[in-house]
């Protein structure tokens, strides 16, 4: 990606964020030799596979295959594309970015998501003067009948949306932004007679405000009990809801022990307002796994507190399916003698409340609770079938003491032997191994079908990346190699392109700047190359080791046919196990 940013910049900006210092605000680091190691925050891991190398500025996870400089590490783990990163390593190292330096082509998709933020921002003004203002009445009242007072609707930025045919829109076009942005923006609808009005009208308004302080989307709240209920922001650049939280720009600060999942907007606003300002709330979606992910990052313990109804319960059942994997602790909370928190804070106050969340259920606890609703315990045939469910629960456990628990309980309670309810457990958990195994043995076939289909040498490709990593950080193999392995010399792209910049840096009098080289490129591709370069060499001297790599990577080409094209019948083979 041709940058947007002077290099120079990008450079300081990365040197200026250690990597080890990033990574442990998000990993428990521990060292390990010349390395540091964790559990990787990309899959789940009980073993630590996941590496950092100060030294070389480079982590690797060697469980999932993930791995590259800082830059690739915040683009995932912050889930941002390349500029963003820039940005957030800037700010975080404190460094001024000068404004309005784009390049023309390849920074149009920046400058418009700039521009809509900015859009974003003018409109969440224009809102909330129109809630204080003349036009603000309906507004006003709806949040007296709410029982909100003003400082909270000034905390969380309420506003009110006009209800006229387009005068946010005749508001956006007075800043200067063109009508065909407005609507991409999300903020307007295009009628049948060719003209644009507000998509927000006669509504309360909640901002939806991202980690870094900026107005991204809105909810919309009817006054009355009209349809549809809740109006929200489309995805747009800005904006993806599947990877949002409401109200998680506060609740980032608060969130570090426990954070509180609600539904509803109206819910978090009273949790917040009642002091759990640990509360966020997904945007009339259920939860998905980037949602997990994030919480996954920034908490120890999740506690679901969804409404008191059927579909509360049923969205709770699917969180805990997917809190699951990432094996954060988790409790449910039950809101008793209301419908939702919102209604619960009404009626029973803050200290009400905080006794609801001292109640809450370790989330094996509710599962089984859920469960036993479900069978008829006094029929024999409905017991051996409940416990059998039963036991398919708590083999998902992977603490062997919380597990020897929960099996005593069920013994006592329904008087079968601690020993049966084992003997079941374990037969489920040789169920799902070898489900996961086939999993992966399948995985790994289509990947070497894969290989087969597009030609591609994957040992080769890795030596590939290891003789550029040794030319990229051992003068004396530059040197060496110079002549011999020019950049053509490299045929994967990964290769190819990282030579490129290595040897334009050496033959210009630099050293080369790996972490540098890596952040400008593909995320793939520098993948590619980081897991190359995070394997040891079983050599002392790197000019050896490089003349070695050199001569396998030409022995290797010419054998190739015979090394790339295997037997017609073994492709056969192989696509056969695909199909189960
Ligand atoms: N929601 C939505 N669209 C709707 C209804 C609901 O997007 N038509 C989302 C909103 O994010 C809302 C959440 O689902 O906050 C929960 O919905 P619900 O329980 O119906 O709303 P409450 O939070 O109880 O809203 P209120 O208290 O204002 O009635
Ligand atoms: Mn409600």
């Amino acid at each position: 990606m041709a940058s947007y940013y002077p290099e120079e910049l990008i450079n300081e900006i990365i040197m200026a964020n250690d990597l080890v210092d990033v990574i442990a605000g998000y990993v428990q680091l521990k060292k390990a030799g010349r390395s540091y190691k964790g559990l990787c925050p990309f899959h789940n891991e009980k073993t630590p596979s996941f590496t950092v190398s100060q030294e070389k500025q480079l982590y690797h996870c060697f469980g999932c295959g993930e791995g590259g400089s800082v830059i690739q590490f915040i683009e995932k783990i912050e889930n941002l594309d390349f500029v963003e990163t820039i940005q957030f390593l800037a700010q975080r190292a404190g460094i001024q970015l000068p404004e309005g330096n784009e390049k023309a082509d390849d920074s149009a998709f920046y400058a418009k998501k700039k521009k809509m933020l900015e859009m974003y921002r003018h409109t969440a003004r224009f809102y909330v003067d129109i809630l204080y203002g003349e036009a603000g009445k309906p507004g006003r009242d709806y949040l007296v009948q709410r029982g909100l007072d003003v400082k909270t609707a000034k905390h969380f930025g309420l506003g009110y949306a006009p209800d006229k045919f387009d005068e946010c829109v005749r508001f956006l076009k007075g800043k200067g932004y063109d009508e065909a942005l407005i609507e991409e923006a999300g903020l307007a609808r295009q009628g049948k007679n060719g003209k644009y009005y507000d998509f927000f009208r006669g509504r309360l308004m909640v901002p939806i405000i991202d980690i870094r302080g900026n107005v991204i989307a809105f909810g919309g709240r009817i006054l009355d009990d009209g349809q549809p209920k809740y109006l929200n922001s489309p995805d747009t650049p800005i904006f993806n809801k599947n990877k949002t939280l409401f109200a998680f720009n506060f609740a980032k600060r608060y969130c570090s022990e426990q954070i509180i999942v609600a539904e509803g907007y109206m819910d978090v606003i009273a949790l917040h307002r009642a002091g759990f300002q640990n509360a966020v709330a997904t945007l009339g979606t259920a939860i998905t796994s980037n949602h997990v992910g994030m919480l996954a990052r920034y908490t120890k313990e999740v506690v679901l507190c969804y409404d008191s109804d059927d579909a509360g319960r049923k969205a709770t059942e699917r969180a805990l399916e997917l809190l699951q994997r990432v094996n954060i602790r988790t409790k449910v909370l039950h809101v008793t003698d209301a419908k939702d928190p919102d209604e619960f804070i009404k009626k029973k106050g803050a200290q009400g409340f905080a006794r609801l969340l001292g109640k809450s259920e370790n989330s094996m606890m509710y599962q089984v609770g859920e469960l036993k609703k479900q069978y008829d315990l006094g029929n024999l045939e409905e017991k051996i079938e409940f416990l059998n469910e039963l036991a398919k629960l708590f083999a998902k456990v992977s603490n062997p003491i919380e597990r020897e628990i929960l099996v005593r309980e069920a013994a006592a309670e329904s008087g079968v032997s601690e020993d049966a309810i084992f003997a079941q457990i374990r037969e489920n958990q040789y169920n799902i191994e070898k489900n996961r195994n086939n999993e992966i043995e399948r995985a790994k076939n289509r990947q070497l079908v894969q290989n087969r289909v597009q030609h591609k040498d994957i040992q080769t490709e890795l030596y590939e990346g290891m003789l550029a990593n040794l030319i990229c950080t051992d003068k004396q193999v530059y040197l060496a190699m110079r002549e011999r392995a020019e950049t053509d010399f490299f045929k994967t792209p990964a290769a190819h392109n990282f030579m490129q910049k290595v040897y334009q840096q050496w033959d210009s009098g630099q050293v080369p700047d790996m972490p540098l080289i890596l952040g400008q490129m593909e995320a793939e591709q520098a993948r590619e190359i980081s897991v190359a370069a995070s394997r040891e060499l079983p050599y002392a001297d790197n000019v050896k080791a490089a003349e070695d790599i050199f001569q396998t990577i030409e022995g290797r080409r010419k054998n190739a046919q015979a090394a790339q094209i295997g037997s017609a019948e073994e492709l056969d083979k192989l696509l056969k196990s695909l199909k189960k």
